[in-house]
Formats: C-alpha cells, structure tokens, sequence
C-alpha cells in the first residue's frame, strides 16, 4: 500500500516536471536525412544572455559528430566536434573556428558545459551541454530574430578517437550538409532541447550528401606506384633488359605520376592543422624528394641527350645512378612517415609487405647480376664491347681520367671496381 501510493506520487512528480520543461522550454530539432545525426537548439529567451543549449545524438560508430552554426559553408562557421573521451563512454566537446576549406580550429572564446544525459551508450552518442559566449564570433553570429539562420553539420569516418584532447587531430568527413532553422521557434526558457524524430517546423535541409574525396588516398597510391612499382621496374628494365630507351620512358612515366602524386599531397597538407604549417618530417622529406627526383630525371635526359652525340657515356651517369639509389628508397620510406599523418598507420604494415614483395623479386636478379659480373671479370677484361654505358666509371683506368673510348660494356670488375 505504502509502496504503491510512493510511486503514484513519484509517478506525478515526474509528470509533473515534464509538464513544467515541456510548457517553458520551446526548441527546434533537425534530423539528417542520412540519419547519421539529429540536432535540436534552444536559445534562451533573457535579454543579453551569450547562451546556448543544445543537444545531438549520432551514430558512435563516426569518430566525430559536428555541427556548426553562422554560415552554408564551413568558412566563418563556429563549429563543435564531438568525439569520445578517454573513456570512451563520454564525450569530449571541441568547439572550433573555420576560415577555410579546412580542418576547423580549436577556439577557448566559448565555454562549454556538458551536462546529465551525455554519453555513448551501445550505437548512440548523446550530447547535451550548454554553450556561453557562443551567439559571435569571429566571421559571424546568432541571431534569435532570424527565421532561416544557416547551420552545417558533418560526421568523421567510422573510428574512435579517445581523447580528451581538444584538439585532436582528425580526418575529413564521410558526410556533410548544410540546415536552416527559424530560430524565432527555438527561443525561450533556458533549457536542453529534445531531440526530435523529424524536422521541426521551420528547418529544412538544403544539403546532405556523402564526402567523396579521394585525394589523400590517390597521392599515396600514385607514390607507392612510382616509388616500389616502376622505378625499381625501370631499374631493371635497365639492368636485364638493357633497353636504356624503355628505361628512359618508364621513368618519364613514373616521374609524372610522382609530380602528380606531389601536387595532390601539396594539396592535401592544406586541409589539416597537423599538415598546413607543412613542417612534419614526411612533407619536408618529401619536398626534398621530389625536388631530387626532378634533379634525377634532368640528368638521365641530359645524360641520354650527350650519349647519343657521341655514342658513348657521360660524366653525368655515376650522379644519376647515385642519385636514383638515394631517391628511391628515400621515397620508399617517406612513405612509412605518410600513413601516421594520415592517421592510418596501420597501411604502414601493407607498405612493408609490398617493400618484402618487391625485395623478393629484385633478389634473383641481384643474385643474376651478380654471377654474371664474376664471370664477365674474368672474361672481359681485355674485350671491347660495345653498347650502352650506364657504369662507365666502373672502368676507369687509375688516372682518373674518362677515356671515353676505352669504357666497356657490361662492365667488369678491375681493381677499381666499384662496391668490392
Ligand atoms: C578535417 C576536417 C575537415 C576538412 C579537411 C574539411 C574539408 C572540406 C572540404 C575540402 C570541403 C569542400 C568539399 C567539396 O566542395 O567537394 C568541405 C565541405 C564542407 N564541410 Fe568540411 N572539412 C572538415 C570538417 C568539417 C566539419 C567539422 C564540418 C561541420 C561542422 C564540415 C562541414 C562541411 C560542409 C557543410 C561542407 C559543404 C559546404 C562547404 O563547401 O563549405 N566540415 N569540407
Ligand atoms: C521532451 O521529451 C520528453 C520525453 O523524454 C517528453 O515527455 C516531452 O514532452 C518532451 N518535451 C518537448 C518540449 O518536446
Ligand atoms: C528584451 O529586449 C527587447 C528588445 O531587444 C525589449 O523590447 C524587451 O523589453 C526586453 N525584455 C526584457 C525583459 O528586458
Ligand atoms: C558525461 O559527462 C557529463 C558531464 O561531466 C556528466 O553529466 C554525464 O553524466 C557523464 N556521462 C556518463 C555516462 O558518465
Ligand atoms: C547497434 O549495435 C549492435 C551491435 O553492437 C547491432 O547489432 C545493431 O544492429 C546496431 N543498431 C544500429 C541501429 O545500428
Ligand atoms: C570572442 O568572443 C567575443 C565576445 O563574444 C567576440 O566578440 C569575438 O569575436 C570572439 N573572438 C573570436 C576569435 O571568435
Ligand atoms: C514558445 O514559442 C511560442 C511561439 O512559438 C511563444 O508563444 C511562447 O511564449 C514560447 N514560450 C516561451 C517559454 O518562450
């Protein structure tokens, strides 16, 4: 008897205190026509107030959640990222500043306080939290008169990030778009906002589409094809075919896919706080990469230039080969620096295994080169050959001079041969 009168009374406390929010709080709730988030605002109602509250519920299986507030585009927007904390059954709020097509910028301008109902639970994260200084901003502001007041939101690909860290580094969205709100119907008493399972009146979505950039990934695929698939190719189309003209146009062809592969990264390093200062040890190694693989590719063409005026090997031959043995690997190992920038430095294990891959299939023919160098030093020391000198000081005399007319090919292994 006792126990059922407590929760009678219980029951119309609870009710009751609905009744009292549902009647004082007035809001206005959007939710994705993706369904990745929903979104609802409440502007309190009090002369001078900086306040906002606001709530968001998304799909925790996105590494971040955001909304922004001011503009249609991300530029001038005052946005909030939402990630799990260490945790991982909290949140961490980041508000952020944008100025450009880019990753937003933390700002400690506004005060966020998270409040009760915050969590990730299951498949949900939940935000709720009031924000202070937050109606201006840098490049914009909120005004509770404005029927059709401009708001973005945008989820990061699948992932946790859990940290407490406000600005922690992250990757570009999966999804993003563009809402309006009559903000008229979301003033009054100061209060979280329910979320809603529709549109309310006064929004409507202008713009909700998947991200489908392809930028970072292409750059790193044209690299690792130039760097552990044709170069080393075009080494050997050297080596074992012996064609220099096929060597030349696998290498111009590597050589573009390279230069596009940089503009893309150039690119790419833009977009995020961790990469625009472009002082990370990957841009900075591969800046001086790309400015010796252009250097590597001048000589080889100057170097084929003067070899075929005089059909014999040039001075410029040992700095292109030095200069391609230090390219190439160095190119090969930027790439380990790559993936951690991109936060996916577990594609580093896929790169190694190409690397093995490719050290596998260059063994046998260094084992080839090898047997048939001894054999040729034995034979060849004497005998004129003629053909395409790519080691012609392998055959220096002890002069130190370039006798042009007495270089061989291939080449044998005297007392000033190279590398033994
Ligand atoms: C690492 C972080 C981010 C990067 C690198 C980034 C980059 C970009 C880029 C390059 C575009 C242009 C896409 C195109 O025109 O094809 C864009 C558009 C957009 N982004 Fe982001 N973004 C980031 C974070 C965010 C966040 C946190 C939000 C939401 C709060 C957001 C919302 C939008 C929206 C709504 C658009 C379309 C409107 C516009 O062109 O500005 N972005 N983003
Ligand atoms: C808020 O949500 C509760 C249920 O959680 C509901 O009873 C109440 O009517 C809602 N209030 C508003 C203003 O929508
Ligand atoms: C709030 O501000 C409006 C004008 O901005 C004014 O008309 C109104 O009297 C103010 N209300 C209070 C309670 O201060
Ligand atoms: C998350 O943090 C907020 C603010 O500290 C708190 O109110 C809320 O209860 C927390 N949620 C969980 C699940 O611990
Ligand atoms: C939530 O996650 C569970 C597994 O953890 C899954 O079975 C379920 O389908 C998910 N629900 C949604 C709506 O994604
Ligand atoms: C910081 O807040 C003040 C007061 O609201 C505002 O005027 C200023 O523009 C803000 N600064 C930035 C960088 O957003
Ligand atoms: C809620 O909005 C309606 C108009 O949409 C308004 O009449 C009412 O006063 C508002 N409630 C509060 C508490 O401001």
């Amino acid at each position: 008897m006792h126990v059922w009168l407590s929760s009678v009374l219980v029951t119309a406390g609870f009710f009751c205190a609905t009744a009292i929010a549902v009647s004082s709080t007035n809001s206005s709730g959007f939710v994705a026509s993706d369904g990745s988030l929903s979104f609802a605002l409440n502007v309190p109602q009090d002369n001078g107030s900086d306040e906002l509250y606001f709530s968001l519920v998304g799909d925790s299986s996105c590494s971040w959640l955001a909304f922004g507030m001011g503009s249609q585009k991300m530029k001038d927007s005052l946005t909030f990222m939402v990630y799990s904390d260490a945790s991982g059954k909290n949140v961490t709020v980041s508000p952020r500043l944008v100025y450009d097509h880019s990753e937003p910028t933390y700002t400690n301008n506004v005060t966020i306080t998270v409040l009760p109902g915050t969590k990730i639970d299951g498949n949900t994260t939940t935000l709720n939290a009031k924000c202070s200084n937050c109606r201006a901003w840098k490049g914009g502001s909120v005004d509770p008169t404005n029927t059709a007041a401009n708001l973005i939101f945008a989820t990061g690909p699948s992932g946790n990030l859990n940290t407490n860290s406000l600005t922690a580094d992250i990757k570009r969205h999966a999804s993003y778009g563009v809402f309006q709100m009559d903000l008229t119907k979301s003033v009054g008493a100061a209060g979280v906002p329910n979320i809603t399972t529709s549109n309310s009146a006064g929004v409507k979505e202008l713009k909700d589409q998947a991200d489908h950039d392809v930028s970072a990934p292409l750059h790193a695929c044209l690299m690792i094809i130039a760097f552990v698939g044709l170069m080393p190719l075009g080494v050997l189309i050297l080596r074992v075919l012996n064609s220099p003209k096929w060597h030349g146009i696998n290498q111009t062809l590597s050589f573009l896919l390279a230069l596009i592969g940089a503009f893309l990264g150039l690119s790419v390093g833009t977009m995020y706080n961790r990469t625009k200062g472009f002082n990370t040890a990957h841009q900075i190694i591969g800046i001086i990469v790309i400015m010796m693989m252009i250097g590597q590719f001048v000589l080889g063409f100057m170097h084929h230039r003067m070899y075929k005026k005089t059909q014999a090997p040039t001075k410029l031959s040992p700095y292109h080969i030095w200069l391609g043995r230090v390219v190439i690997p160095a190119g090969i190992i930027n790439g380990f620096l790559g993936f951690p920038l991109a936060l996916v430095p577990k594609y580093d294990f896929a790169l190694l295994a190409l690397v093995l891959l490719l050290i596998i299939v260059l063994l046998p023919f260094a084992f080839w080169r090898y047997r048939r160098n001894i054999q040729k030093a034995k034979t060849v020391n004497s005998n004129s050959v003629t053909g395409y000198q790519s080691r012609p000081w392998e055959n220096q005399t002890a002069q130190n001079d370039i006798n042009l007319n007495q270089m061989n090919y291939p080449p044998h292994y005297g007392k000033q041969g190279y590398g033994r």
